[in-house]
């Protein structure tokens, strides 16, 4: 099986990125980040302090967090329910990158990763897919934006969904969730050694898709 890593900060464009990129070349797109999200969503369900480490750890035993696919769109089933719809609010975004700091939290998570990417050809987005889960990826894409590009991104993405939204605290937000996604002691958002990187800042995501399609195609393997 193939696989194609793309990992960067929140609002760097990797899951519209990884959509084009998959349906090009046939792939099953993988959104890792949805899978934090759901167990972020069962932490905070079972009234565990997601601050305390072997709380959240206790928690995540009982999340049973499966993959499914309906009309070729990634569904995320925790404990039986298809959660995918309550995955995108703020207060699980957050919650995610503080759950996901837990060493328990990622080696469940890791483990059903690599599952999806042993029986499937897969373009896998996340922090650390081309660092931990990954390593044999033939493909690893550092995608990164300014932080105020990608907070400019999210708000229009919310103002067009006829939602509220304040640019400064988005900001605020994603700064915040950049420091704690790349300074965790454990799989910290990084490059891979043997990663490309490539910067969104001003560049379209069918732009994106086209650079690494590119570097598919001319990958040395
Ligand atoms: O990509 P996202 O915004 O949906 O991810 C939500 C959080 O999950 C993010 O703040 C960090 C965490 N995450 C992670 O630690 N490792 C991954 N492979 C994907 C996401």
């Amino acid at each position: 099986m193939s696989s194609i890593a793309i990992d960067g900060p929140a609002g760097a464009g990797k899951s519209t990125v990884a959509k084009i990129v998959a349906a090009e070349l046939g792939f099953v797109y993988v959104d890792t980040g949805a899978m934090y999200r759901a167990m972020a969503l069962h932490v905070l369900g079972r009234g565990a302090d997601i601050n305390d480490a072997s709380a959240v750890a206790g928690a995540c035993e009982s999340a049973d967090i499966s993959i499914e696919r309906k009309n070729g769109e990634q569904r995320v089933i925790l404990n039986g329910e298809d959660v995918t719809g309550r995955l995108r609010t703020e207060q699980v975004s957050s919650a995610a990158s503080v759950v996901s700091v837990v060493p328990a939290v990622r080696a469940k998570l890791v483990m059903l990763q690599r599952e999806l990417a042993v029986k499937e050809n897969v373009v896998m987005d996340g922090r650390d897919i081309g660092t931990v889960v990954l390593p044999d990826a033939a493909l690893k894409i550092f995608l990164t934006a300014d932080a105020e590009v990608r907070a400019k991104r999210r708000y229009l993405e919310l103002i067009a969904k006829g939602e509220e939204a304040d640019e400064a605290k988005i900001l605020e937000d994603i700064k915040k969730r950049d420091q704690r996604d790349m300074t965790r002691a454990e799989a910290p958002l990084k490059k891979a050694d043997d990663g490309v990187s490539v910067d969104s800042s001003d560049m379209s995501a069918k732009e994106v898709a086209a650079k690494i399609l590119e570097l598919w195609r001319n990958r040395s393997e």
